[in-house]
């Protein structure tokens, strides 16, 4: 009871903590980290600003789908996915009814603090970033919401929200058992 290999996929709007939570709910679950967007730029062999400016947004969602997909198969992870991959139904549906959705549930306003001198977020580099954001983070908040087995409210600690989640995981797959 309650011993699952499948993964533990964080999702969230970008800035929410998924990697600092994921790489502190694999170091005390005993469990390997991925970040979805590292392991994107290492089988394209660049940054994920490289490549919005090459292949555009549909090319970078394109790669990230595969991603789901390739991820979906493997077992035992914390995976920490990117900002935009669960606004995609086809994402979902590669994780949902196998591995354990958890949102991130941060307030914007935390948020925004987080992102003000980001430099690597593609879709954050324009002038009107407080106006994007909060389209962005409005029009998203619903759809993580229906995409997640778990949600767990993430203004505490890291180590807090991490102890969260895995008690949260916990009692999810005991319920599906
Ligand atoms: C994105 C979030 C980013 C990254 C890309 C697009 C988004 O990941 O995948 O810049 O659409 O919200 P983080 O959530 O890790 O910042």
């Amino acid at each position: 009871m309650g011993i699952n290999m499948n993964n533990i996929i964080l999702c969230g709007f970008m800035g929410c903590g998924k990697s600092t939570v994921g790489k502190n709910i694999a170091r005390k679950n005993g469990r390997k980290f991925l970040d979805m967007d590292t392991y994107i730029e290492e089988k394209a062999g660049m940054k994920v600003s490289e490549i919005f400016e090459k292949y555009g947004e549909d090319g970078f969602r394109n790669m990230e789908h595969e991603a789901c997909l390739e991820i979906a198969e493997m077992k035992d992870l914390v995976v920490a996915s990117g900002g935009g991959a669960f606004t995609f139904e086809r994402n979902v549906r590669a994780f949902k009814g196998k591995d354990t959705i958890v949102f991130l549930d941060v307030p914007l306003e935390v948020i925004k603090n987080r992102l003000k001198n980001d430099k690597t977020r593609p879709l954050l580099q324009r002038p009107d970033k407080d106006k994007a954001m909060k389209e962005l983070f409005e029009k998203r908040y619903p759809i993580y919401n229906d995409a997640a087995d778990v949600v767990i409210a993430g203004q505490n600690t890291p180590l807090k929200t991490a102890y969260l989640v895995m008690e949260m995981v916990e009692a999810e797959n005991n319920k599906c058992f």
